[in-house]
């Protein structure tokens, strides 16, 4: 990991993920259902247009986390005691703002693919939070989870349901390394969207102003820019629909006609048939007991399950199995 810079308060460290990323596009474009990696969601732009989405009125997540936590931050600085606040995929920060105000840190870890959201959001906590020196990574926390710094009693959150973002065996993966991560003083706060109703489901992955579209079309371009590629965005259907046997919303696209794209960065040739898919990226929805079940197979416990008044989002406080609080 680099030290790129410290600046008022501020120091920001960059993890260079790109080998890896082209490994992972690769492996996934080839894959019997092609897939572009959802990190290429978040370049500057990406990041933009996903912060437009949290205020869009059908994308109920962050008001609903937001409720929660405004209601509940007061019993969470009491039970962790936190002097670290670990934020993973943290993004613009927004929710965050309420752990701040509540918790009694020194240090603020906010660790994101995208350096741009994340300098400027590292930059705006350390202005409003004079007291509290903010520590920002530059990287992809399925990766650089046990590399993160800070004195105990850590807090490590996961907000926005980021975590649904994430393959079953990916979450399997990420727990594990989370529980063994985490030290005996440490706690893990994780926001989820819950299954409901599919209609409302579908429509906030699908909102009428079409940014959702525009956020994951953005990926293409992303690709052609970084990889030399040629994906078309005539010739490909933006798709985003429930699928009720993972209980996931799956998003991407489908082809509009048989085609083929050349990634000249990669050194294939993709041929697509009419209609088929390619996948940018799943957000899995929670049941309560799915992510009790998940957590304990890693070790860890769900010690506390919140939910906002309409039951549409779920917190849960999280420690490693056989803490005592
Ligand atoms: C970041 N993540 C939790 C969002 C979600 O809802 O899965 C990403 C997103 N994709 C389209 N809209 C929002």
């Amino acid at each position: 990991m680099s030290r790129a810079a410290t600046e008022c308060g501020v120091r920001v460290d960059v993890a260079d993920g790109r080998p890896a990323l082209y490994e992972a596009t690769l492996r996934n474009l080839q894959a019997e259902v092609k897939e572009l990696p959802a990190v290429w969601l978040y370049d500057e732009r990406g990041s933009r247009l996903y912060e437009e989405i949290t205020r869009l009125p059908e994308y109920y997540l962050p008001r609903r986390e937001g409720e929660i936590l405004r209601a509940r931050a007061g019993t969470i600085a009491g039970r962790t005691q936190a002097r670290t606040l670990v934020e993973l995929g943290a993004g613009g920060a927004r929710n965050t703002r309420v752990l701040l105000d509540a918790l009694d840190i020194e240090r603020f870890v906010p660790l994101d693919v995208s350096a741009q959201t994340l300098r400027a959001s590292a930059q705006a906590i350390a202005a409003a939070y004079p007291r509290i020196f903010v520590h920002a990574i530059v990287g992809d926390f399925e990766r650089d989870l046990d590399t993160l710094p800070g004195r105990g009693p850590r807090l490590i959150a996961l907000l926005g349901s980021t975590i649904g973002n994430l393959y079953p065996v990916q979450r399997a993966r990420f727990l594990a390394t989370l529980a063994s991560a985490l030290g005996e003083e440490d706690a893990f706060l994780v926001g989820v969207d819950l299954v409901k109703d599919v209609a409302r489901l579908e429509a906030a992955y699908n909102d009428t102003k079409g940014v959702t579209e525009a956020f994951v079309r953005n990926a293409l371009d992303a690709v052609d820019a970084e990889l030399d590629a040629t994906f078309d965005q005539q010739r490909f259907v933006y798709e985003a629909r429930w699928d009720p046997e993972h209980e996931w919303m799956d998003i991407g696209f489908r082809a509009r006609q048989a085609h083929s794209v050349s990634i000249q960065g990669l050194e294939i040739d993709l041929a697509f048939e009419e209609g088929e898919p390619l996948r940018v990226e799943i957000s899995s929805k929670f049941r309560r007991e799915q992510l009790e079940l998940e957590a304990g197979r890693a070790g860890l416990r769900v010690e506390s399950w919140w939910t906002d008044h309409a039951g549409d989002f779920a917190v849960a406080l999280v420690f490693a199995d056989g803490k005592d609080v």
